[in-house]
């Protein structure tokens, strides 16, 4: 029985913006993504009973089990088409960093929307998709889209932005992870000790009339992040990791999304080849890799295997 795999990418928020704790237990954004190239390929076949296999980077520390974002994008799909059999086997093949604020767990759910819907022949309008997509996870839909974006509301409702060229990365991956909703948690309480009111996040204009530029020299000095300290109050040694990327020659250095992956602007490819060869001898983290982006949102590939 033939299967089909989706190829998704990883993303970098170029800003992220959050206003205060709503209600129902989420945080009001204004971000920039970008998706960038590294990728989860995903891969989903019949088989006599819902499985899930992991491999390459940290994959022991990802679920193999129904929580697994993965499962419950295909269960999404099966759902949506009134399919009441699942059994699956789902195979995920990660680069993107686990627990890294690149959102891996957001590529694996698209992805395996997108491998179900082939494999059962589901004709998924893509607006059905991205609602789907949006009852997965606040960054689901912007795996699916790709590019570059402005997210707001939870971060899933998304309008394209002009990014002119290429920006290349350096992606420096923690030797431990951090839970979003740990980082999300950090932020309200470090604002609650400096009593601060939060306002509502403003949209990032001067960003995004830098990325339309295409001048990577303008981007630099407007990439933000507020979850950067909270990011950093949970893992001091992240300090550490974006004086070490400086100093090896990165235009400006943040956390990427929650963290604690840290993301390094470089003038260049070649630029982002030597920083990252300067970054992987220092022995501060657990991978370094080079990416560049925008790139495509998920899409199907040849199946694996
Ligand atoms: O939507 P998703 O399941 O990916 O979000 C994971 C967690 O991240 C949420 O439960 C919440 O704690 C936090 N979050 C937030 N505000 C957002 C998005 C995520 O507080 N806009």
């Amino acid at each position: 029985m033939g299967g089909a795999t989706a190829r998704v990418p990883a993303k970098i928020n170029l800003h992220l913006g959050v206003g205060p704790l709503r209600e129902d237990g989420y945080h009001e954004l204004s971000t920039v993504f970008c998706a960038v190239s590294l990728y989860d390929d995903v891969t989903v076949r019949a088989a006599d009973e819902l499985a899930i296999t992991v491999t390459g980077e940290s994959s022991g520390e990802v679920p193999a089990d129904p929580t697994n974002l993965a499962a419950r994008g295909v269960l999404a799909v099966a759902e949506y088409a009134g399919r009441s059999e699942t059994n699956v086997a789902i195979e995920i093949a990660k680069q993107i960093p686990v627990a890294g604020g690149m959102a891996g767990g957001s590529a694996d759910a698209a992805g395996a929307m997108l491998a179900a819907a082939r494999l059962w022949r589901v004709d998924l309008e893509r607006e059905t998709l991205m609602d789907l997509a949006a009852g997965l996870g606040s960054d689901v839909p912007f795996a699916l889209l790709g590019g570059a974006a402005l997210g707001t509301n939870r971060g899933e409702k998304l309008l394209p932005v002009l990014q002119r060229g290429e920006l290349y990365w350096v992606m420096v991956v923690a030797k431990t992870g951090l839970s979003t909703p740990a980082v999300y948690h950090e932020l309200d309480r470090l604002r609650a000790g400096r009593g601060e009111t939060v306002p509502a996040p403003e949209r990032p204009d001067e960003l995004m009339v830098a990325l339309a530029s295409g001048d990577v020299h303008a981007v630099a000095p407007l990439l933000h992040n507020d979850l950067q300290p909270a990011a950093l109050s949970l893992q001091p040694l992240l300090r550490r990791t974006l004086r070490a990327g400086k100093e090896a020659g990165a235009l400006a250095g943040i956390v990427s999304g929650s963290g604690p992956t840290c993301a390094f602007l470089c003038a260049d490819a070649d630029a982002a080849i030597a920083v990252a060869a300067e970054l992987s001898g220092l022995g501060v983290a657990k991978a370094v890799r080079t990416a560049r982006g925008p790139v495509p949102g998920a899409r199907l590939i040849p199946a694996h295997g």
